[in-house]
This record gives C-alpha cells, structure tokens and sequence, in this order.
C-alpha cells in the first residue's frame, strides 16, 4: 500500500452576528478609524455578545456546518483536536464539550494551547495521527471569544481581536494530496511579551489581579511585531526551500491575520505577488487561532480552492510558537 497522506476534505465556520466598527470602537477609546486602518488594517470585528456563551459554543457552529457540508457521518469521527486560547474552563477540554455538543459522540477529544499558532499545531497533530495509519477521520477545530479576554478601556489591544470558528474535517488518502510538510517553532522567552497575566497557577486569580485587569490581553505591540515579521517570514521561506518551491508554484499564501503590515512583510520575504494573498483582517480583526481556518472557510464558500492548489499557510502567536505548513488542497469547492 501507498504511503497514508492527510488531507482536508471540508471547511465549516462561523462568526457571530454583532459586528464592532472602529466608529463605535473611537467612542469607546481614544482612537480612529484611520489609525486602526493605517496601523493594523481592521475595519470591523464579530463579538460575541451573549456572556453566558463560551467558546465552545463557537466551535460548535462551525463543527455543525463541517458535518452538514461534507456528509460526514458524526459517529465516524475518530478525534476532536481545539486549538482555542479562551477555552470555556480551564478544564474539561472545549474540544471534548463541542463533541458532544456536535454529535461526534465516538470521537477522542483534546485541546491544543499554542496561541495564534494552535491551528497548524493542531493540523499537524491530526495529520501525524492519520499517517500513522491509526485514525481516519479527525476534526480539527479553532474557536476564540477573544472578546471576553480583550481590555476595552485599552486603546493598544481593543482594537485587534475577533471572535469566530473554524473547523476541517482531515481524512487518509493514499493520492499525493493533503497535508504535505510542515514546520513548527516555539520560544518561551516571549513570554514576557504577550501573555494574560492571571488566571493560571503562576498568578492565581484574586481581586487584586481583577482590579489590575490582569485577565486580559497583554502585549508589548512593537516587540511582538519585530518578532512576528522575522520569524514568520524565516518559517515560511524554510517551507518552500525545503519542498522545491517558487512564488510561481504557490495558488495560495495563507497568513494568520494579526497585522496588514506584518502580512505585507512576510510576503516580501516569499516574494508573493499580492494577488495571491488571502486578506480578511479588515472584516474580523485578528482572531487568534481561528484567523487561518476562517480565511479557508471564506475561500470555500467563494468557490476559489481547487483539488491540487499549492498552499501555504503561516502564523506566529504567544510563547513565542510559530510554524508554516505546505498543502496541496484536496478538492474543487463546491
Ligand atoms: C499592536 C500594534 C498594532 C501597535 O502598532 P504600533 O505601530 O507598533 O504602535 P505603537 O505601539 O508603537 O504605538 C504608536 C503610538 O500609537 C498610539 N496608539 C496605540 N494604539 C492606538 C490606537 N488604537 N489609536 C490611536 N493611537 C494608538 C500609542 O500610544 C503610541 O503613541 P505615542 O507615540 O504617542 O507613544 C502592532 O505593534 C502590532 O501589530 N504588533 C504585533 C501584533 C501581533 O502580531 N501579535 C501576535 C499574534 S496575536
């Protein structure tokens, strides 16, 4: 028998209805439009409003649609793998409530915790296990209700985070398709940088931590940026060298969705032309681990992935983590 390839066969997402304009955003923050534009690209994000909702409730969306696009019989999914920053608690695992909320009662569920990076951590997972030989069938899911960890009093983070869902069905194939290469990084010295400070067994929650707001998102924007353009680019030049790769080669670059100027950079470095970027930052701001996935589901529905496209996808996230992945894309949207 052929080597066992991963390949994706399905793309299921979701974003909830209430949108956040930067109009809004400048009546809530010292801010404009034309800074949040000029620095970031973002002119709109989807919240999540409703505060009994976790992320799972996300997940669930997009799961749910994965099911019904691809037919998939819920009972055949062996594994559940969530990448997901805001997980519902800080156990159970979301990826075991979104299971059972979707239906997938047969599955094995876990998260991944690897920040924006958690989609192509959680991907390459799912592919080591299909090739393997041991699972067939795997769902792979990114859900973030980033808003409930985003400080809307602080003019230097409110203004990049989304909320949203994404999720992939990956199969075995013996065909040369799928999930190709992939390349994973991770740095703990960026700790300081970008982290939530509380919350965790380091910095227990109290009231002090609630009143010094040390529960949502902190970042040091410019060394963050420094080190995001750097390191996604290397990655992502690694991957092509690695697999005899040209920009002429590539149907896609696919860039976690974090900053316009980061993406912009990157591509410089990969030498990819603009028309062959996926940008949708300006609709849902940075999304975490959902941003990569979410970009697929667009693509999905606009008819634009065909089977044999050559992809690569790319992100950079807190811990550092980082990593880039080369796939040949499975099927024609439909
Ligand atoms: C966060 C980020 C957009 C900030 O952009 P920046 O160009 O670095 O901006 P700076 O932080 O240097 O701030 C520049 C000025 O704008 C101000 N500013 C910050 N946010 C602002 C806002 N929303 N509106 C208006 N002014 C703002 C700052 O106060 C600062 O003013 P000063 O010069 O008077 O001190 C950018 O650093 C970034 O994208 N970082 C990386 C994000 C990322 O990739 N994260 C990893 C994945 S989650």
């Amino acid at each position: 028998m052929g080597k066992i390839n991963a390949v994706i066969t399905g793309v299921g997402g979701y974003v909830p209805d209430y949108v956040l304009t930067n109009e809004e955003l400048s009546r809530m923050v010292d801010t404009t439009d034309e800074w949040i534009m000029t620095r970031v690209g973002i002119k709109e994000r989807h919240i999540l409003k409703d505060k009994s909702l976790g992320a799972s409730f996300l997940g669930t969306k997009a799961v749910e649609e994965l099911v019904k696009k691809t037919k998939v019989n819920p009972l055949d999914v062996e594994a559940v793998i969530c990448a997901t920053s805001t997980s519902d608690y800080v156990f159970p695992a979301t990826a075991a409530l979104i299971a059972n909320n979707a239906g997938l009662k047969n599955a094995f569920a876990f998260d991944v915790q690897a920040a924006c990076t958690g989609f192509l951590v959680a991907l390459t997972n799912a592919t080591a296990f299909i090739e393997s030989g041991r699972y067939k069938k795997i769902v792979v899911v990114a859900c973030e209700k980033m808003s409930y960890i985003t400080d809307y009093t602080d003019r230097s983070t409110c203004p990049l985070f989304g909320d949203g869902s994404g999720a992939v069905l990956v199969e075995a194939t013996t065909e040369n398709i799928g999930i190709i290469d992939s390349v994973l990084q991770s740095n703990g010295a960026g700790e300081p940088h970008l982290k939530m400070r509380a919350g965790g067994s380091a910095c227990p929650a109290s009231h002090e931590t609630v009143d010094k707001k040390w529960h949502t998102v902190y970042q040091e924007g410019q060394a963050v940026f420094k080190h995001a353009v750097t390191d996604m680019s290397d990655v992502s030049v690694a991957i092509m060298e690695r697999n005899q790769l040209t920009a002429d080669d590539l149907a896609w670059f696919i860039p976690h969705q974090a900053n316009l100027r980061i993406i912009d950079a990157v591509a410089h470095r990969m030498n990819v032309g603009k028309e062959k970027i996926k940008i949708n930052i300006e609709k849902y701001g940075n999304t975490s681990a959902v941003s990569i996935p979410l970009c697929l589901w667009e693509m999905d529905n606009e008819r634009i992935l065909h089977k044999g496209d050559k992809i690569v996808i790319s992100a950079f996230g807190a811990g550092f983590t980082w990593g880039a992945m080369y796939i040949i894309w499975g099927y024609d949207s439909k």
